[in-house]
Protein backbone atom coordinates (compact mmCIF):
# COMPACT_ATOMS: atom_id res chain seq x y z
CA UNK A 1 0.00 0.00 0.00
CA UNK A 2 1.73 3.11 -1.00
CA UNK A 3 1.82 5.91 1.69
CA UNK A 4 1.81 9.16 -0.34
CA UNK A 5 -0.74 10.01 -3.53
CA UNK A 6 2.43 10.22 -5.10
CA UNK A 7 3.00 7.31 -4.94
CA UNK A 8 -0.51 6.33 -6.37
CA UNK A 9 0.25 9.00 -8.97
CA UNK A 10 3.43 6.81 -10.51
CA UNK A 11 0.94 3.75 -10.54
CA UNK A 12 -1.47 6.05 -12.60
CA UNK A 13 1.29 7.18 -15.30
CA UNK A 14 3.18 3.41 -15.39
CA UNK A 15 -0.61 1.96 -16.30
CA UNK A 16 -1.04 4.80 -19.35
CA UNK A 17 2.56 4.51 -20.24
CA UNK A 18 1.99 0.36 -20.09
CA UNK A 19 -1.28 0.89 -22.05
CA UNK A 20 0.93 2.48 -25.26
CA UNK A 21 -0.58 6.01 -24.31
CA UNK A 22 1.31 8.73 -26.88
CA UNK A 23 0.03 11.90 -24.61
CA UNK A 24 -0.35 11.68 -20.60
CA UNK A 25 -2.24 14.50 -18.63
CA UNK A 26 -1.77 14.55 -15.02
CA UNK A 27 -3.64 16.97 -13.16
CA UNK A 28 -3.44 17.32 -9.35
CA UNK A 29 -5.71 20.28 -8.01
CA UNK A 30 -6.42 21.11 -4.68
CA UNK A 31 -9.50 23.56 -4.29
CA UNK A 32 -11.42 24.64 -1.04
CA UNK A 33 -11.68 21.25 1.10
CA UNK A 34 -11.25 18.83 -2.15
CA UNK A 35 -7.84 17.70 -3.70
CA UNK A 36 -8.33 15.83 -6.85
CA UNK A 37 -6.09 13.81 -8.88
CA UNK A 38 -6.32 12.56 -12.70
CA UNK A 39 -4.57 10.81 -15.39
CA UNK A 40 -5.50 11.17 -18.41
CA UNK A 41 -3.82 8.57 -21.72
CA UNK A 42 -4.51 8.12 -25.36
CA UNK A 43 -3.77 4.40 -24.49
CA UNK A 44 -5.48 1.50 -25.88
CA UNK A 45 -7.94 1.79 -23.15
CA UNK A 46 -10.31 -0.86 -22.04
CA UNK A 47 -13.89 -2.45 -22.75
CA UNK A 48 -16.44 -2.96 -19.91
CA UNK A 49 -15.40 -5.98 -18.80
CA UNK A 50 -11.51 -4.88 -18.92
CA UNK A 51 -12.97 -1.89 -16.90
CA UNK A 52 -14.59 -4.55 -13.97
CA UNK A 53 -11.26 -6.59 -14.52
CA UNK A 54 -9.22 -3.62 -13.28
CA UNK A 55 -10.78 -3.12 -9.73
CA UNK A 56 -10.36 -6.99 -8.83
CA UNK A 57 -6.96 -7.28 -7.22
CA UNK A 58 -6.40 -10.89 -8.30
CA UNK A 59 -6.45 -10.01 -11.63
CA UNK A 60 -3.35 -8.46 -13.93
CA UNK A 61 -2.94 -8.72 -17.76
CA UNK A 62 -1.38 -11.68 -18.86
CA UNK A 63 2.72 -11.00 -19.42
CA UNK A 64 2.39 -7.32 -18.44
CA UNK A 65 4.56 -7.87 -15.34
CA UNK A 66 6.24 -11.00 -15.22
CA UNK A 67 6.53 -12.73 -11.92
CA UNK A 68 3.47 -11.56 -10.23
CA UNK A 69 -0.01 -12.19 -10.92
CA UNK A 70 -2.29 -9.46 -8.94
CA UNK A 71 -2.39 -5.88 -10.01
CA UNK A 72 -3.38 -4.13 -7.13
CA UNK A 73 -2.13 -0.27 -8.31
CA UNK A 74 -6.31 0.37 -8.62
CA UNK A 75 -7.72 -1.50 -5.98
CA UNK A 76 -5.17 0.45 -3.55
CA UNK A 77 -6.54 3.43 -5.27
CA UNK A 78 -10.03 3.00 -4.69
CA UNK A 79 -9.18 1.74 -1.03
CA UNK A 80 -6.96 4.63 -0.28
CA UNK A 81 -9.38 7.27 -1.84
CA UNK A 82 -12.98 5.89 0.18
CA UNK A 83 -10.75 5.88 3.69
CA UNK A 84 -10.19 9.27 2.87
CA UNK A 85 -13.51 10.83 1.99
CA UNK A 86 -13.76 10.06 -1.09
CA UNK A 87 -13.78 7.97 -4.51
CA UNK A 88 -12.78 7.02 -8.53
CA UNK A 89 -13.92 7.34 -11.46
CA UNK A 90 -12.33 5.67 -14.31
CA UNK A 91 -13.57 6.73 -17.98
CA UNK A 92 -12.25 4.08 -20.60
CA UNK A 93 -13.31 3.42 -23.90
CA UNK A 94 -11.32 0.81 -26.31
CA UNK A 95 -8.56 2.09 -28.62
CA UNK A 96 -9.24 5.59 -27.48
CA UNK A 97 -7.43 5.91 -24.07
CA UNK A 98 -8.68 6.41 -19.95
CA UNK A 99 -9.38 8.68 -17.44
CA UNK A 100 -8.76 8.08 -14.09
CA UNK A 101 -10.08 10.38 -11.39
CA UNK A 102 -9.63 10.24 -7.46
CA UNK A 103 -11.14 12.51 -5.18
CA UNK A 104 -10.48 12.94 -1.46
CA UNK A 105 -11.27 15.33 1.31
CA UNK A 106 -7.95 17.09 1.39
CA UNK A 107 -8.18 17.56 5.15
CA UNK A 108 -8.97 14.18 6.24
CA UNK A 109 -6.92 12.59 8.91
CA UNK A 110 -6.72 9.71 6.97
CA UNK A 111 -5.39 11.25 3.59
CA UNK A 112 -2.11 10.01 2.57
CA UNK A 113 0.35 12.57 2.21
CA UNK A 114 1.36 14.42 -0.75
CA UNK A 115 4.71 12.74 -0.87
CA UNK A 116 7.93 14.48 -3.24
CA UNK A 117 5.76 15.95 -5.32
CA UNK A 118 9.05 16.87 -7.60
CA UNK A 119 10.86 14.09 -7.23
CA UNK A 120 7.82 12.46 -8.48
CA UNK A 121 7.17 14.23 -11.34
CA UNK A 122 10.87 13.56 -12.68
CA UNK A 123 10.46 10.01 -11.73
CA UNK A 124 7.17 10.14 -14.19
CA UNK A 125 9.01 12.04 -16.88
CA UNK A 126 12.01 9.71 -16.87
CA UNK A 127 8.99 6.80 -16.71
CA UNK A 128 7.15 8.41 -19.77
CA UNK A 129 10.27 8.97 -21.86
CA UNK A 130 9.18 9.44 -25.42
CA UNK A 131 5.48 10.20 -24.23
CA UNK A 132 4.57 13.15 -23.98
CA UNK A 133 3.90 13.83 -20.29
CA UNK A 134 1.72 17.03 -19.22
CA UNK A 135 1.85 17.95 -15.57
CA UNK A 136 -0.70 20.24 -14.34
CA UNK A 137 -1.11 21.62 -10.92
CA UNK A 138 -3.63 24.01 -9.05
CA UNK A 139 -3.89 24.86 -5.51
CA UNK A 140 -5.92 27.07 -4.66
CA UNK A 141 -5.58 30.71 -6.60
CA UNK A 142 -1.99 29.40 -8.27
CA UNK A 143 -1.08 27.33 -10.73
CA UNK A 144 1.69 25.96 -12.46
CA UNK A 145 2.35 23.56 -15.93
CA UNK A 146 4.95 21.47 -17.33
CA UNK A 147 5.25 20.04 -20.51
CA UNK A 148 7.92 17.19 -21.02
CA UNK A 149 9.31 18.38 -24.59
CA UNK A 150 9.47 21.84 -24.08
CA UNK A 151 11.02 20.73 -20.20
CA UNK A 152 13.78 18.92 -22.04
CA UNK A 153 14.27 21.56 -24.47
CA UNK A 154 15.80 23.55 -22.29
CA UNK A 155 17.43 21.05 -20.04
CA UNK A 156 18.44 18.05 -22.34
CA UNK A 157 17.10 14.76 -22.08
CA UNK A 158 17.08 13.71 -18.52
CA UNK A 159 19.83 11.04 -18.78
CA UNK A 160 22.49 13.03 -18.05
CA UNK A 161 22.43 13.80 -14.27
CA UNK A 162 23.10 17.84 -14.77
CA UNK A 163 19.79 17.57 -16.55
CA UNK A 164 18.10 15.91 -13.87
CA UNK A 165 19.01 18.46 -11.14
CA UNK A 166 18.26 21.57 -13.17
CA UNK A 167 14.74 19.77 -13.97
CA UNK A 168 14.87 18.70 -10.43
CA UNK A 169 15.35 22.04 -8.90
CA UNK A 170 12.81 23.75 -11.19
CA UNK A 171 9.80 22.26 -10.52
CA UNK A 172 10.95 22.26 -6.95
CA UNK A 173 10.95 25.86 -7.44
CA UNK A 174 7.46 25.49 -8.62
CA UNK A 175 6.28 24.21 -6.09
CA UNK A 176 7.28 26.61 -3.48
CA UNK A 177 5.77 29.60 -5.57
CA UNK A 178 2.63 27.30 -6.24
CA UNK A 179 2.53 26.66 -2.39
CA UNK A 180 2.91 30.46 -1.61
CA UNK A 181 0.15 31.26 -3.60
CA UNK A 182 2.09 32.30 -6.58
CA UNK A 183 1.16 32.37 -10.69
CA UNK A 184 3.83 30.55 -12.66
CA UNK A 185 4.27 28.47 -15.62
CA UNK A 186 7.10 29.38 -18.22
CA UNK A 187 10.44 27.43 -18.69
CA UNK A 188 12.89 29.86 -18.35
CA UNK A 189 16.23 29.05 -17.39
CA UNK A 190 17.67 32.68 -18.45
N1 LIG B 1 -4.68 3.56 -18.23
C1 LIG B 1 -4.99 2.30 -18.56
N2 LIG B 1 -5.23 1.95 -19.84
C2 LIG B 1 -5.57 0.68 -20.17
N3 LIG B 1 -5.68 -0.32 -19.27
C3 LIG B 1 -5.46 -0.03 -17.98
C4 LIG B 1 -5.12 1.29 -17.55
N4 LIG B 1 -4.97 1.26 -16.19
C5 LIG B 1 -5.20 0.01 -15.81
N5 LIG B 1 -5.49 -0.78 -16.87
C6 LIG B 1 -5.80 -2.22 -16.84
O1 LIG B 1 -6.18 -2.54 -15.52
C7 LIG B 1 -5.33 -3.56 -15.01
C8 LIG B 1 -5.13 -3.35 -13.52
O2 LIG B 1 -4.31 -2.21 -13.27
P1 LIG B 1 -3.53 -2.12 -11.90
O3 LIG B 1 -4.51 -2.23 -10.79
O4 LIG B 1 -2.67 -0.91 -11.92
O5 LIG B 1 -2.66 -3.43 -11.87
P2 LIG B 1 -1.42 -3.83 -12.83
O6 LIG B 1 -1.01 -2.61 -13.59
O7 LIG B 1 -0.40 -4.27 -11.87
O8 LIG B 1 -1.95 -4.94 -13.70
C9 LIG B 1 -4.06 -3.47 -15.85
O9 LIG B 1 -3.40 -4.72 -15.89
C10 LIG B 1 -4.60 -3.06 -17.21
O10 LIG B 1 -5.06 -4.18 -17.93
MG1 LIG C 1 -0.59 -0.82 -12.55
Amino acid sequence: MHDSLCGHLMDLVQNAVEAGARRVRVRWTERGDTLRLSVSDDGRGMDATQLRQALDPFVTEAGKHPGRRVGLGLPFLLQAAEAAGGRVRIRSARGRGTTVCCRVARRHPDRPADGDVAGTLLLALNLAGAVQLLWERRCDGAAYRVESAELTAATGPLDEPLAIQLARAYVAGLELELKEGREHGQVDFR
